[in-house]
Protein backbone atom coordinates (compact mmCIF):
# COMPACT_ATOMS: atom_id res chain seq x y z
CA UNK A 1 0.00 0.00 0.00
CA UNK A 2 1.31 3.61 -0.63
CA UNK A 3 0.62 6.94 0.26
CA UNK A 4 1.55 10.15 -1.47
CA UNK A 5 3.36 12.95 0.93
CA UNK A 6 5.01 16.09 -0.08
CA UNK A 7 9.38 16.61 0.93
CA UNK A 8 10.71 19.49 1.28
CA UNK A 9 11.05 20.60 -2.17
CA UNK A 10 7.18 20.11 -2.63
CA UNK A 11 8.00 16.93 -4.98
CA UNK A 12 5.66 14.03 -4.84
CA UNK A 13 7.10 10.80 -3.68
CA UNK A 14 5.70 7.73 -2.50
CA UNK A 15 6.04 6.51 0.99
CA UNK A 16 6.22 3.09 1.24
CA UNK A 17 4.10 1.02 3.91
CA UNK A 18 3.93 -2.55 5.07
CA UNK A 19 6.78 -3.22 2.82
CA UNK A 20 9.40 -5.15 4.65
CA UNK A 21 12.56 -3.68 3.74
CA UNK A 22 14.04 -2.05 0.70
CA UNK A 23 14.79 -4.55 -2.02
CA UNK A 24 11.47 -5.31 -1.38
CA UNK A 25 10.14 -2.21 -2.53
CA UNK A 26 12.41 -2.30 -5.58
CA UNK A 27 11.25 -5.16 -6.49
CA UNK A 28 7.86 -4.01 -6.58
CA UNK A 29 8.66 -1.02 -8.19
CA UNK A 30 10.34 -3.21 -11.49
CA UNK A 31 6.89 -5.03 -11.45
CA UNK A 32 5.08 -2.18 -11.39
CA UNK A 33 7.11 0.28 -14.16
CA UNK A 34 8.48 -2.19 -16.42
CA UNK A 35 6.82 -5.46 -15.14
CA UNK A 36 3.08 -5.19 -16.60
CA UNK A 37 4.70 -3.89 -19.78
CA UNK A 38 8.08 -6.74 -20.35
CA UNK A 39 6.45 -10.14 -19.01
CA UNK A 40 3.40 -10.31 -21.63
CA UNK A 41 5.98 -8.97 -24.34
CA UNK A 42 8.48 -12.11 -23.18
CA UNK A 43 5.92 -14.35 -23.44
CA UNK A 44 5.12 -13.48 -26.99
CA UNK A 45 8.48 -13.86 -27.91
CA UNK A 46 8.98 -17.37 -25.93
CA UNK A 47 5.79 -18.53 -27.97
CA UNK A 48 7.16 -17.50 -31.39
CA UNK A 49 10.25 -19.19 -30.43
CA UNK A 50 8.53 -21.88 -29.28
CA UNK A 51 6.78 -21.93 -32.11
CA UNK A 52 9.19 -21.60 -34.61
CA UNK A 53 11.12 -24.69 -33.47
CA UNK A 54 7.90 -26.89 -33.48
CA UNK A 55 7.39 -25.74 -37.00
CA UNK A 56 11.23 -26.33 -37.99
CA UNK A 57 10.55 -30.01 -35.90
CA UNK A 58 7.77 -30.11 -38.37
CA UNK A 59 9.49 -29.92 -41.15
CA UNK A 60 12.41 -31.72 -40.27
CA UNK A 61 9.93 -34.62 -39.73
CA UNK A 62 7.82 -34.40 -43.12
CA UNK A 63 11.11 -33.81 -44.99
CA UNK A 64 11.96 -37.72 -43.40
CA UNK A 65 8.75 -39.03 -44.16
CA UNK A 66 8.93 -37.64 -48.09
CA UNK A 67 11.99 -39.29 -48.66
CA UNK A 68 11.09 -42.34 -46.72
CA UNK A 69 7.87 -42.39 -49.50
CA UNK A 70 10.09 -41.30 -52.69
CA UNK A 71 12.70 -43.67 -52.13
CA UNK A 72 10.36 -46.68 -51.29
CA UNK A 73 8.19 -45.80 -54.47
CA UNK A 74 11.54 -45.27 -56.65
CA UNK A 75 12.45 -49.39 -55.30
CA UNK A 76 9.48 -50.46 -56.09
CA UNK A 77 10.23 -48.42 -60.13
CA UNK A 78 13.10 -50.42 -60.41
CA UNK A 79 12.28 -53.70 -59.02
CA UNK A 80 9.27 -53.37 -61.54
CA UNK A 81 11.73 -52.33 -64.53
CA UNK A 82 14.18 -54.85 -63.86
CA UNK A 83 11.35 -57.50 -63.66
CA UNK A 84 9.95 -56.48 -66.67
CA UNK A 85 13.77 -56.04 -68.64
CA UNK A 86 14.22 -59.61 -67.42
CA UNK A 87 11.31 -61.03 -69.36
CA UNK A 88 12.19 -59.14 -72.07
CA UNK A 89 15.29 -60.53 -72.19
CA UNK A 90 13.84 -64.22 -71.94
CA UNK A 91 11.59 -63.42 -74.96
CA UNK A 92 14.20 -62.01 -77.17
CA UNK A 93 16.79 -65.05 -76.26
CA UNK A 94 13.76 -67.37 -77.25
CA UNK A 95 13.35 -65.55 -80.55
CA UNK A 96 17.02 -66.07 -80.95
CA UNK A 97 18.55 -61.81 -80.65
CA UNK A 98 22.22 -62.15 -79.82
CA UNK A 99 22.59 -59.82 -76.49
CA UNK A 100 26.04 -56.97 -76.85
CA UNK A 101 25.89 -54.68 -74.38
CA UNK A 102 23.49 -52.39 -74.83
CA UNK A 103 22.08 -53.93 -77.72
CA UNK A 104 19.86 -57.15 -78.77
CA UNK A 105 20.79 -58.66 -82.82
CA UNK A 106 18.36 -59.94 -84.90
CA UNK A 107 20.23 -61.63 -87.81
CA UNK A 108 17.71 -62.57 -90.53
CA UNK A 109 18.10 -65.85 -92.13
CA UNK A 110 15.82 -64.83 -94.81
CA UNK A 111 16.27 -62.21 -98.04
CA UNK A 112 14.32 -59.45 -98.25
CA UNK A 113 13.88 -55.64 -100.09
CA UNK A 114 15.53 -53.01 -97.59
CA UNK A 115 11.90 -51.63 -96.89
CA UNK A 116 10.44 -55.12 -96.19
CA UNK A 117 13.64 -55.44 -94.15
CA UNK A 118 12.97 -52.58 -92.09
CA UNK A 119 9.05 -53.43 -92.19
CA UNK A 120 10.03 -56.66 -89.94
CA UNK A 121 12.53 -54.76 -87.87
CA UNK A 122 9.79 -52.27 -86.37
CA UNK A 123 7.09 -55.18 -86.45
CA UNK A 124 9.47 -56.67 -83.77
CA UNK A 125 9.76 -53.67 -81.72
CA UNK A 126 13.23 -53.22 -83.45
CA UNK A 127 14.58 -51.02 -86.35
CA UNK A 128 17.65 -52.12 -88.55
CA UNK A 129 20.97 -51.91 -86.78
CA UNK A 130 22.70 -48.77 -86.44
CA UNK A 131 26.67 -49.23 -86.47
CA UNK A 132 27.94 -46.69 -83.57
CA UNK A 133 31.47 -48.28 -83.14
CA UNK A 134 34.38 -50.37 -84.93
CA UNK A 135 33.21 -53.44 -82.54
CA UNK A 136 29.49 -53.08 -83.98
CA UNK A 137 31.05 -52.76 -87.40
CA UNK A 138 33.05 -56.27 -87.13
CA UNK A 139 30.08 -57.90 -85.45
CA UNK A 140 27.47 -57.21 -88.33
CA UNK A 141 29.75 -58.07 -91.14
CA UNK A 142 30.43 -61.74 -89.64
CA UNK A 143 27.43 -63.26 -90.68
CA UNK A 144 26.37 -62.80 -94.09
CA UNK A 145 27.86 -61.47 -97.80
CA UNK A 146 24.64 -58.84 -98.61
CA UNK A 147 23.08 -57.56 -94.98
CA UNK A 148 20.92 -54.48 -94.74
CA UNK A 149 21.85 -51.66 -92.22
CA UNK A 150 19.50 -48.91 -91.11
CA UNK A 151 21.07 -46.12 -93.36
CA UNK A 152 19.63 -43.80 -95.65
CA UNK A 153 20.72 -40.80 -98.05
CA UNK A 154 19.94 -37.35 -97.45
CA UNK A 155 19.14 -34.75 -100.12
CA UNK A 156 21.65 -35.42 -103.36
CA UNK A 157 23.51 -38.05 -101.60
CA UNK A 158 25.50 -35.34 -99.52
CA UNK A 159 24.97 -36.65 -96.44
CA UNK A 160 23.45 -39.96 -94.75
CA UNK A 161 21.55 -40.76 -91.62
CA UNK A 162 20.99 -43.69 -89.66
CA UNK A 163 17.11 -44.46 -89.47
CA UNK A 164 16.78 -43.21 -85.77
CA UNK A 165 17.73 -39.71 -87.20
CA UNK A 166 20.97 -38.92 -86.07
CA UNK A 167 23.85 -38.27 -89.09
CA UNK A 168 26.41 -40.40 -90.01
CA UNK A 169 29.72 -39.60 -88.26
CA UNK A 170 32.21 -42.64 -88.90
CA UNK A 171 31.78 -44.30 -92.06
CA UNK A 172 32.69 -47.63 -93.32
CA UNK A 173 32.75 -47.63 -96.89
CA UNK A 174 34.31 -49.84 -98.91
CA UNK A 175 36.37 -49.17 -101.78
CA UNK A 176 34.77 -46.42 -104.42
CA UNK A 177 31.34 -46.67 -102.54
CA UNK A 178 29.01 -45.05 -102.60
CA UNK A 179 28.54 -44.73 -106.12
CA UNK A 180 25.27 -44.98 -107.51
CA UNK A 181 26.64 -48.02 -109.73
CA UNK A 182 26.43 -47.58 -113.61
CA UNK A 183 24.05 -44.36 -113.20
CA UNK A 184 21.13 -46.74 -110.54
CA UNK A 185 19.43 -45.15 -107.66
CA UNK A 186 21.50 -47.11 -105.05
CA UNK A 187 19.83 -45.55 -102.13
CA UNK A 188 20.28 -48.57 -99.37
CA UNK A 189 23.35 -49.51 -97.66
CA UNK A 190 24.46 -53.36 -97.28
CA UNK A 191 27.55 -55.03 -95.79
CA UNK A 192 29.13 -56.50 -98.92
CA UNK A 193 33.05 -57.07 -98.65
CA UNK A 194 32.52 -58.29 -95.36
CA UNK A 195 36.19 -59.60 -95.33
CA UNK A 196 37.56 -56.08 -94.78
CA UNK A 197 36.35 -53.69 -92.29
CA UNK A 198 35.32 -51.49 -94.88
CA UNK A 199 32.77 -52.93 -96.02
CA UNK A 200 29.70 -50.69 -97.28
CA UNK A 201 28.10 -50.91 -100.53
CA UNK A 202 25.32 -48.43 -101.84
CA UNK A 203 22.78 -50.26 -103.48
CA UNK A 204 19.58 -50.05 -104.87
CA UNK A 205 16.68 -51.04 -102.29
CA UNK A 206 14.90 -53.37 -104.20
CA UNK A 207 17.22 -55.83 -104.12
CA UNK A 208 16.82 -59.01 -101.63
CA UNK A 209 19.10 -59.08 -99.00
CA UNK A 210 19.42 -60.69 -95.19
CA UNK A 211 19.34 -57.79 -92.67
CA UNK A 212 19.93 -57.36 -88.85
CA UNK A 213 17.75 -55.90 -86.55
CA UNK A 214 18.98 -54.00 -83.07
CA UNK A 215 17.20 -53.26 -80.01
CA UNK A 216 18.79 -51.08 -77.46
CA UNK A 217 17.90 -52.33 -74.27
CA UNK A 218 20.49 -51.55 -71.33
CA UNK A 219 20.68 -54.34 -69.13
C1 LIG B 1 29.72 -52.61 -107.29
C2 LIG B 1 28.79 -51.85 -106.38
C3 LIG B 1 27.39 -51.94 -106.88
C4 LIG B 1 26.98 -53.35 -107.11
C5 LIG B 1 25.60 -53.45 -107.67
C6 LIG B 1 29.23 -53.99 -107.49
O1 LIG B 1 30.03 -54.68 -108.40
O2 LIG B 1 31.02 -52.62 -106.74
O3 LIG B 1 29.16 -50.51 -106.24
O4 LIG B 1 26.54 -51.30 -105.97
O5 LIG B 1 27.88 -53.98 -107.96
O6 LIG B 1 25.19 -54.78 -107.77
CA1 LIG C 1 27.39 -49.16 -104.86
Amino acid sequence: MARFVHNKESEITMDYVNLPDASARTNSLHSCAGGTAAVPGRKLYRLVAVSFGLLCILQVALNISLHLTIDASCTNLTQETDKRELINFDHYFQQGWVYIRPSFYYISYIRKTWHESRADCLQRGADLVIINSKEEQDFTRQFHKNTWIGLTPQKNKDTWKWVDGTPLTKSYWGPEEPNNFEGNTEDCVEIRFFETENSWNDIQCGDQNFWICEKMLAL
